[in-house]
């Protein structure tokens, strides 16, 4: 069914506005210049004059450009695109978005690390947000998500205390790269029993993400729906890749590639939609009807707990498609997201994380913007109408000519509509309360689905939770803290705390005597349980895999692996000893190749996969080059996927002898594939690049022993 695009039309209006259109340099009110280079001297040599407005008004702007960054989640990319509904929610809410199937909405996402400064590394160990703004036909719908779906705390009192735990140290401002390894922050976190769960989410591989295409969204808090009738339901909103399914990296490989390319993400999302590649994302909703809303164990009111799907299943009702880049400054760093913007048919609930949420946006955007009218920005801008009595400010980009500023008046005055208004449901205010600061009981079960979440990862999984609250616990110095968190462990899951102590080091506190495990798991929380997990059957279309050559490769084998990942729709990159033409054997100019990178500008971090070409004279040179073997060696150290073909094989020394891997015979004529090394001794055959390419689908081989391969 085709779509209306009027929408789309009215904010690509809005946003193409802005563009530059003459080919030559003016002056802020449009004077052309002759010279945009030369300050204005006294003389060749002589003074620069005062006069030089040009020059003044240059310097000015260059002075003024930056603005605060956020206070938090400073460092995100963004994209735009559109969101698709492809199953009516009428019976739930009356939000226009929701319910008319025929309308493609206009949306941006903004992707951000909760610490990292705005020019920080990409690659840290965080909660990575999920920001969607619908341009919706009934207003700005702003759904302020993260990557995980709880938080490490109830209520919004906590919040300037936890961020300030994690950010850098106050005395020496260290570690300032918006990493958690330190005192004050595992501090905070072990006198906050209730962030165990959202700390167990934090410590596995979804928060080293690979891709920001490759990560869930959710709203976190329960919400509210009100649907035509009036009737309310409460709600969380979900988000998950279409087809690339949900992937972390190894911690190894994160803590490198920062150094590599610290825009590892935001290039990876740049790439893709410059690619022609559009992130594509299901959106959903788990709806749960007014009368439950006391039936369950944990409070819907509390964001440390999920609705585990096998109690809700999630309703997969939209999509989600990010088609173009954006503005860094006009539209990255301006968007300002509130979770207060909601449009009729969707409320918020009374969680008490939230409701701070409601006021610290908008409070802490006039200070980022130094004025009320940053709503009046193109990105901000809604594409419904806008008609109020909010008048000047700093910066007000409207001209009123109406003779009323107030209502009512006794002229045509602007009104509310009851009938396209906001509805404000009569919800019953609890009987009997009273003031008071407190949580309901339920709120104080801080471990229960801590349990959940650690049950349900497979032993990998738990083992990379295992390793990274060893690493995070590791670089702090206070023993008090570790002895703290030790014993949350402990309420989790006793050998998470007797292994975490191993490493530490430290006595583990007693087995706990009279204290019950939950044995409950949900299969929907792994990424690796091949049963169910985020990323099982998941796509290979965008992996990046480094084929690897120098002068003298063999041309046919390079061909196939090319052909072959491209029909595969992965990004093939020749990485080889120096740039420029690299000459195959066969020296004419059709089969000379380009390189992408070499082995000193690049590292196999950021890379999926590595296949060497074969060919004598370039294996000869790559099997001399310790950068070379040290590339594939990290390839297998990080798990991933290696396919070497003929004389190439030879390169995997290392990989075969101390990482026990079987490789092909000289004289056999099949592939072999074993811990996702897949070798050839009879050329790149079709079979070769499938088996590949089964193995790139597979993401990593974690049951490799790493321990004696030299990197
Ligand atoms: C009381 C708790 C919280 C407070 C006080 C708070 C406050 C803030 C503030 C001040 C910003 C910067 C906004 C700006 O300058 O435009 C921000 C950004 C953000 N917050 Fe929160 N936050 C809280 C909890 C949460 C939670 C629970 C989530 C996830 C559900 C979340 C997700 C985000 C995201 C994704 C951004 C970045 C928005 C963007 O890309 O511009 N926050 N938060």
């Amino acid at each position: 069914m085709p779509r209306k695009d009027d929408l789309m039309e009215a904010k690509e209006a809005q946003l193409s506005e802005q563009k530059q259109q003459p080919p030559f340099i003016t002056s802020d009110h449009g004077v052309c210049f002759e010279n945009d280079t030369d300050s204005l001297k006294a003389g060749v040599r002589g003074p620069v004059q005062i006069e030089d407005f040009h020059l003044r008004e240059k310097i000015t702007h260059f002075d003024h450009e930056r603005i605060p960054e956020r206070v938090v989640h400073a460092r995100g990319s963004s994209a735009r695109g559109y969101f698709e509904l492809k199953e009516s929610l009428s019976d739930v809410t009356q939000a226009a978005f929701l319910t008319d199937k025929s309308v493609r909405t206009p949306i941006l996402v903004r992707y951000s690390q909760v610490l990292a400064g705005r020019n920080g590394p990409d690659m840290t160990r965080d909660i990575r947000g999920f920001a969607i703004r619908f341009y919706t036909s009934e207003g700005n719908y702003d759904l302020v998500g993260n990557n995980i779906p709880v938080f490490p705390i109830q209520d919004a009192m906590k919040f300037p205390d936890l961020i300030h735990s994690a950010r850098p140290e106050p005395d020496t401002e260290m570690p300032s790269a918006g990493v958690t390894n330190h005192d004050n922050f595992w501090d905070f976190i072990s006198l906050t029993p209730e962030s165990m769960h959202a700390v167990m989410w934090m410590l596995s591989d979804r928060c080293i993400p690979r891709s920001l295409r490759m990560i869930q969204g959710f709203g976190v808090h329960t919400f509210v729906l009100l649907n035509a009738k009036g009737e309310r339901s409460f709600v969380k909103f979900h988000l998950r890749p279409s087809t690339l399914g949900v992937h972390g990296i190894c911690f190894d490989e994160a803590l490198q590639v920062n150094g590599v390319d610290p825009d590892f993400h935001r290039r990876d999302l740049f790439d893709a939609i410059a690619r022609g590649d559009f992130p594509e994302f299901d959106f959903g909703v788990q709806v749960v009807e007014e009368s439950r809303e006391n039936s369950f164990d944990f409070d819907l009111l509390d964001a440390t707990k999920i609705i585990p799907e096998e109690l809700v299943p999630v309703r997969w009702v939209g999509k989600l498609v990010l088609n173009k880049h954006v503005d860094p400054f006009g539209e990255n760093e301006q968007v300002a997201f509130c979770p207060a913007n909601l449009v009729p048919g969707i409320d918020t609930s009374n969680d008490p994380l939230l409701q701070g949420r409601l006021f610290s946006y908008l409070d802490t955007q006039i200070n980022r913007f130094g004025t009320v009218n940053f709503t009046r920005l193109p990105v901000n801008c809604p594409v419904a109408p806008v008609v109020n009595n909010h008048r000047d400010g700093f910066m007000q980009g409207c001209i009123f000519r109406d003779k009323f500023n107030y209502s009512p008046n006794r002229g045509a005055s602007i009104r509310v509509d009851a009938q396209r208004g906001c509805p404000t449901h009569p919800t019953p205010i609890q009987p009997g309360a009273t003031k008071i600061r407190a949580k309901s009981e339920k709120f104080a079960d801080h471990y229960s689905q801590a349990m959940l979440f650690f049950n349900s990862m497979t032993p990998i999984e738990q083992q990379h939770i295992i390793d990274a609250a060893s690493f995070e616990l590791g670089s702090c110095k206070e023993s008090v803290v570790h002895l703290r968190m030790l014993d949350h462990f402990n309420h989790i899951n006793r050998d998470l705390a007797v292994k975490v102590a191993a490493k530490l080091g430290c006595a583990c506190p007693p087995a706990l005597l009279d204290w019950t495990y939950s044995t409950q798991v949900s299969k929907h929380l792994s990424m690796l349980d091949p049963l169910g997990g985020t990323s099982a059957g998941s796509s290979v279309e965008t992996r990046q895999v480094a084929v690897i050559l120098a002068d003298g490769f063999d041309a046919e084998q390079f061909l196939a692996v090319s052909q072959g990942l491209k029909s595969a729709k992965c990004v093939a990159k020749i990485v080889a000893p120096r740039k420029g033409k690299i000459e195959s054997s066969k020296k004419t100019e059709d089969t000379a190749v380009e390189a992408d990178s070499t082995f000193f500008t690049t590292k196999s971090v950021v890379f999926d996969g590595v296949i060497a070409i074969g060919g004598a004279p370039s294996v000869q040179t790559l099997a001399a080059s310790g950068a070379c073997l040290a590339f594939i060696n990290q390839s297998f150290r990080h798990y991933k996927p290696i396919g070497a073909v003929d004389d190439a094989l030879s390169l995997l020394l290392d990989v075969s002898s101390y990482g026990k891997v079987q490789l092909t015979g000289k004289e056999s004529s099949s592939v072999c594939s074993d811990q996702g090394v897949v070798s050839s001794a009879h050329g790149a055959s079709s079979e070769f690049v499938k088996v590949f390419l089964d193995a790139l689908g597979m993401h990593r081989f974690w049951m490799r022993d790493i321990s004696r391969i030299p990197a």
